[in-house]
């Protein structure tokens, strides 16, 4: 069978919906009242925190990075392990100092453990306003209704709710990058994950109000937009009409934006990655050869209990298949250490798939327990701290090694960066990421952030391509 799929490439035919370049910057108005937004988790929930300020300034609110002149005080929650859950208890007691120095002022949770915990967060008197990660378009409403007696909360998931005509308003600094949320929620049952109970059901949002958010990024100075969703490989949007769009053609919709636009993704699904998405990827020069491509564990027995519906063999044709259409593909992932059950031997499959793969990096948890998720029901958590620390710290200090071995490989390549500042040890040189999401350090010639510049990689730290000049 033929290995080459030949993509043709697309061109744009839809409409464009607005007439005056919107303002995608927070609004600065010292008249306005004030609210103060704390983004925990997931790349997924710095968009929302976006979404929730867009929705609040058609409400007359402002921005502050200050806590203290704050009339409204939000932290955007994540659940996904304890730990997570601890640092926000430890921040809603100094947002307690906050309410008993200041009359007025309110304290919201909103997000994943506004989901997860509902009501149990009103317990104290602290917490004024609780609201999934569906409910943001009622928190105007909410805020309103709000009252010392009367706190108020919203939890309702929807099966519908994308937020997809919502222009969030950006909050990075250096308005370069910015993220779209292409979907929300998750169908995969993954047995340790407490995702799809904050998150609710899988939902795709409209490919014509992607395009749309993208191009306002472009035209806001924007040079790279990352999609997300948690499996972008199950993307699909059908229309009324019949019309259906899969990711690899909602890839080619955004890349053709402008060839200077560099379009990233991520999260992907080991069980849902497809040749036609590896190969739309080697189609367009600005779609960034980096797949997010989770793995959690290198034994089959453990991907069966963590229902991940893939065995080590698979994983690992996949990766062959991404490095044979792109032989250049940075390729990080997520790894979860001392899962129910884990033997010894379960521990070394994982040490030696990613000696098998060489990630250039990796995400590194121990495996935290969430209650309500299947594994909670019917794995016990047995394995003892003291054994997973161990775990992770083999695997975290393995992952150090190959983040090396995978650097040194890059030695003699010529990269095209896109610039994000100056480097932090040097002022006169620069740092920006390659397209496999490496982060490259090379001198300056007065460039400024959102420029391109082509280098050749000359020597390597685990975490660094240190680069001399071509261009
Ligand atoms: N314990 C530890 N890590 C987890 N992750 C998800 N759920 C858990 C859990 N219960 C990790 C997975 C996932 C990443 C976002 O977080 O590796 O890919
Ligand atoms: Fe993101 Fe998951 Fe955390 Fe929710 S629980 S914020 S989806 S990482």
């Amino acid at each position: 069978m033929s290995e080459i799929i030949f993509i043709e490439k697309l061109y744009l035919c839809y409409p464009i919906q607005y007439i005056y370049m919107k303002n995608i910057r927070p609004i600065q108005d010292p008249s306005r009242p004030k609210v103060y937004i704390e983004t925990y988790g997931c790349q997924m929930n710095v968009n929302d925190s976006e979404v929730i300020l867009s929705i609040l300034q058609d409400e007359g609110y402002a921005l502050t990075e200050n806590m203290d002149e704050a009339n409204v005080i939000l932290a955007n929650t994540c659940s996904i392990r304890d730990n997570a859950e601890q640092r926000i208890w430890g921040r809603v007691d100094q947002f307690k100092l906050q309410k008993r120095r200041r009359d007025g002022v309110v304290i919201g949770i909103v997000g994943c453990m506004a989901e997860r915990l509902k009501d149990k967060l009103l317990e104290g008197h602290v917490v004024d306003l609780v609201a999934g990660p569906d409910a943001y378009r009622n928190l105007p409403m909410l805020l309103r209704a709000i009252t010392p007696e009367n706190p108020q909360i919203d939890t309702l998931l929807s099966h519908e709710e994308t937020y997809a005509d919502i222009s969030p308003v950006r909050m990075d600094r250096n308005g370069i990058s910015g993220f779209v949320s292409i979907m929300r929620g998750c169908n995969n049952v993954c047995s340790y994950c407490i995702v799809p109970y904050t998150r609710g059901a899988e939902r795709s949002r409209d490919p014509y109000s992607i395009v749309r958010e993208a191009q306002e990024l472009f035209d806001n100075g924007y040079k790279e937009v990352t999609l997300l969703g948690q499996n972008v490989d199950s993307y699909l949007w059908k229309s009324e009409d019949g019309e259906q769009v899969n990711f690899a053609r909602l890839l080619e919709m955004v890349a053709g934006i402008s060839p200077d636009m560099r379009v990233r993704f991520s999260t992907s699904h080991p069980k849902d990655i497809s040749d036609e998405v590896i190969h739309t990827m080697a189609a367009y020069d600005n779609i960034c050869n980096h797949i997010h491509l989770p793995v959690q564990s290198g034994s089959s027995i453990m991907l069966e209990k963590m229902r991940r519906k893939y065995d080590r063999e698979w994983y690992l044709e996949r990766v062959r298949k991404i490095r044979s259409v792109i032989p250049d593909c940075g390729i990080t992932t997520d790894v979860i250490a001392g899962f129910s059950g884990e033997t010894e031997q379960d521990h070394t499959d994982t040490l030696t798939l990613m000696e098998e793969v060489v990630f250039d990096s990796a995400f590194m948890f121990a495996y935290s327990e969430r209650p309500g998720t299947l594994a909670s029901k019917k794995y016990p958590d047995d394995i003892p701290y003291e054994v997973k620390t161990q775990r992770l710290n083999e695997i975290i200090a393995l992952q150090g090694r190959m983040s090396l071995k995978s650097n040194e490989r890059e030695i003699g390549r010529r990269l095209k960066v896109l610039v994000e500042g100056p480097s932090k040890k040097n002022p006169d040189e620069l740092c920006g990421r390659a397209g496999s999401n490496k982060m490259c350090v090379f001198p300056s010639r007065g460039e400024k952030p959102g420029d391109y510049c082509e280098v050749e990689v000359t020597g390597v730290t685990s975490a660094t391509l240190l680069c001399s000049r071509i261009d």
